[in-house]
């Protein structure tokens, strides 16, 4: 009989059964058989690819978590079509507002617009690509055109199929939310914490650094999970209304959110827009809104889309959660840049499922306004799910407001304020307050990200005086870390992996980590894809950094500043010979079309703001230019062109119009 059943044929069918499986498990909720009979199945299918290696195949369940660590950046990837995002509204007046407008849209026919409500899920979005049913590729949404791949990090969640059931030979481009649940969030932190890392703010946080992990293992024990709420493509499947692309999903083993409805009219609509809201504490993930979309395609075609957003969708932002408590003590921080500002601990008080005992309040100014002073009774809100903020007083119990303090807490030198500032600072540039904040900016996963390297390893790599400038990172040894509490030889090792592996972070990474004052992420993405390396950033004129755009006269001056202290490049030059990397990487862009052409802008573009244009330019591999020239490749035209138009014409440079150009940017 065994003859009869092939290997493959037996490795297929272990590997259908398991798929069905997971499906009931992971997307209907409703398991068949046991964990016990399930690990049997999953292990016969291990030994028999072990056993019979040629038959181990991508989509194969056991094939979740691979062995490849990407080694600096994730590679960029161009989108299908562009990842757009959603209008926000904040009120139901805004929802019903969006309904004229839909209604305007469709010529106010008396034809029925359908809507379908979806819970709007706390996450990050994803792309997954299908080719003949199998997972190939996946990707983050990044600028909504070009994501990164993170192919290998989403094959680890567990609930995205890598290969689809009832069909064959799908080819499709699924996009939706990859979260946590509430319940795996709290465990995550918790893990954490116990190991001396820094806790996410939020679950969002969590999803979107559990995906950028570097290392697929790492993601894998995560726990994330994954929605599908919308496709970049899906070919060869005639499909009429978004609800009957959901439950197509759902047949091919997507994981689909349960509590969506189809609404008859906006009256529906607003009533269960309500109804989410009233009940987003019963949900097993975070969601921070809903969306409603226009249900029919026919309908959403013909409504359309601004350059960012559908015109057929809109979010519906639930108001922040709010709760009252009493204000028990104000803390001074010192901030990496010297800025003092007031921290509140509360007495204890739960706020949507979670412990509340600290709350921001902004600045001195704020204290004043809200004449808040310690042992008052406070109501506090947490918007965007992050840190939460004292907004009034509900009881006064105590004199006027908390004053600012005259010495910083830390150094003892005297505070300072400018008169046009809300701010009070510390200006001594040794303060350790600063330098230890400086550090933990440094390390922090938004900067060189080194893992196993939070605050409490701060405090004790600083109080052994093992750390006076960011290059001493780079100098720690093993012997170092193993005098630190809780580390032992495997934690010890781990760290000094990870302060190895983030000296190949991108340029763009080091120039925030170095913290130079009003340098965000954004601006240190513009500045490395500008100057490309490190010296040239030091090196760059006033003029030079002013003709950039978006990098504006503050952060200019505050650039020269920074890179004018001796100190501050003796540590630059030490980071380097420390092998730390200081270089940006290039874009593959080359398959562009704009790749290396160069383009002017004459007139004005009725979809796209001037900014935009020149960002999508530069980042397709294109540049941009103000004069025309006989190097110019292209003018593109907008309404009331200038001279430049008459130029071009006079040295036949190509014109395009704003279609054109679009379809140009569009062209993969
Ligand atoms: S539809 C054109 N549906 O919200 C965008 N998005 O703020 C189509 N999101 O980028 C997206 N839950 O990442 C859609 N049920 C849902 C969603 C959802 C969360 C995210 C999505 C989008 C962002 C916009």
């Amino acid at each position: 009989m065994e003859q009869e059943y092939p290997i493959e044929k037996q490795i297929e069918d272990l590997r259908k059964q398991i798929r069905h499986h997971d499906y009931l498990y992971y997307c209907l909720d409703n398991p068949e058989i046991s964990d016990f009979e399930y690990d049997k199945l999953f292990k016969q299918l291990q030994k028999l690819e072990k056993d019979n290696p040629l038959f181990i195949t991508p989509d194969s369940p056991t094939q979740r978590v691979s062995g490849s660590v990407v080694s600096s950046s994730f590679k960029q990837v161009k989108h299908s079509t562009p990842m757009l995002s959603l209008d926000n509204s904040y009120s139901i007046e805004d929802v019903l507002a969006w309904n004229d407008r839909v209604k305007k849209n469709l010529n106010n026919t008396n034809d029925c617009v359908e809507f379908i409500v979806e819970p709007k899920i706390d996450g990050l979005s994803a792309s997954l690509t299908y080719i003949n049913s199998s997972f190939v590729s996946g990707a983050t949404r990044g600028d909504g055109e070009y994501g990164e791949d993170i192919t290998e990090n989403l094959r680890t969640i567990k609930n995205i199929p890598l290969k689809l059931l009832n069909n064959e030979s799908l080819l499709c481009e699924i996009r939706g939310e990859v979260y946590i649940n509430k319940k795996d969030f709290q465990q995550l932190n918790d893990s954490l914490l116990d190991n001396g890392v820094t806790k996410f703010a939020n679950p969002r946080n969590a999803a979107a650094g559990s995906l950028r992990q570097k290392n697929p293992k790492i993601t894998a024990e995560r726990k994330l999970s994954f929605f599908v709420h919308s496709f970049g493509q899906v070919q060869g499947i005639e499909l009429n209304k978004h609800s009957d692309f959901l439950n197509f999903c759902s047949k091919i083993g997507f994981p689909i959110q349960k509590d969506i409805k189809v609404c008859k009219n906006i009256k529906e609509v607003t009533d269960f827009l309500m109804y989410l809201q009233e009940n987003r504490d019963n949900l097993p993930y975070e969601i921070d809104g809903a969306v409603v979309k226009v249900n029919d395609y026919k309908q959403q075609k013909i409504i359309g889309f601004t350059n960012k957003s559908p015109k057929w969708a809109i979010a519906y932002k639930f108001p922040a959660r709010q709760a009252t408590t009493k204000l028990l003590s104000i803390e001074l921080q010192v901030g990496r840049t010297g800025v003092i500002t007031p921290k509140a601990t509360l007495s204890p008080v739960q706020l949507s499922g979670v412990t509340i005992s600290n709350a921001t309040l902004h600045n001195f100014d704020e204290i004043e306004r809200l004449n808040v002073n310690i042992g008052d009774d406070v109501v506090i809100e947490r918007a965007g799910e992050v840190i939460p903020k004292i907004i009034k007083v509900a009881t006064k119990n105590s004199e006027g407001y908390f004053l600012p303090p005259l010495y910083c807490p830390s150094c003892k030198s005297h505070i300072v304020k400018e008169e046009d500032d809300v701010y009070y600072n510390c200006v001594n540039p040794s303060c350790p307050a600063q330098f230890r904040r400086s550090l933990i900016h440094f390390i922090s996963r938004d900067a060189m990200n080194i893992d196993g390297f939070g605050e409490v390893v701060v405090d004790q790599l600083l109080k052994l005086n093992k750390l006076h400038t960011f290059a001493d990172i780079y100098k720690l040894t093993f012997d170092d870390l193993m005098l630190l509490d809780l580390f032992k030889e495997k934690k010890a090792n781990n760290l000094i992996q990870a302060i190895i592996d983030s000296k190949k972070q991108p340029l763009s990474k080091l120039i925030f980590a170095l913290g130079i004052r009003h340098i965000g992420d954004k601006s240190a993405q513009i500045l490395a894809n500008v100057f490309q390396n490190i010296d040239k950033l030091i090196s760059a004129t006033k003029e030079e950094l002013l003709s950039i755009n978006e990098i504006g006269p503050i952060l200019v001056q505050s650039i020269l500043d920074f890179f004018a202290n001796e100190q501050t490049l003796k540590m630059i030059e030490e980071l380097k010979s420390l092998g730390v990397n200081t270089m940006e990487p290039e874009k593959d862009t080359s398959f562009s079309p704009l790749s290396n052409k160069t383009f002017v802008l004459t007139g004005e573009l009725s979809t796209l703001t001037r900014k935009d244009a020149e960002n999508i330019i530069s980042s397709l591999g294109g540049k941009y230019s103000s004069s025309v020239s006989k190097k110019t490749d292209y003018v593109v035209v907008g309404e009331n062109p200038g001279s430049k138009y008459q130029k071009a014409v006079k040295l036949g440079v190509k014109i395009l119009n704003e279609k054109e150009f679009k379809e140009l940017i569009n062209a993969k």
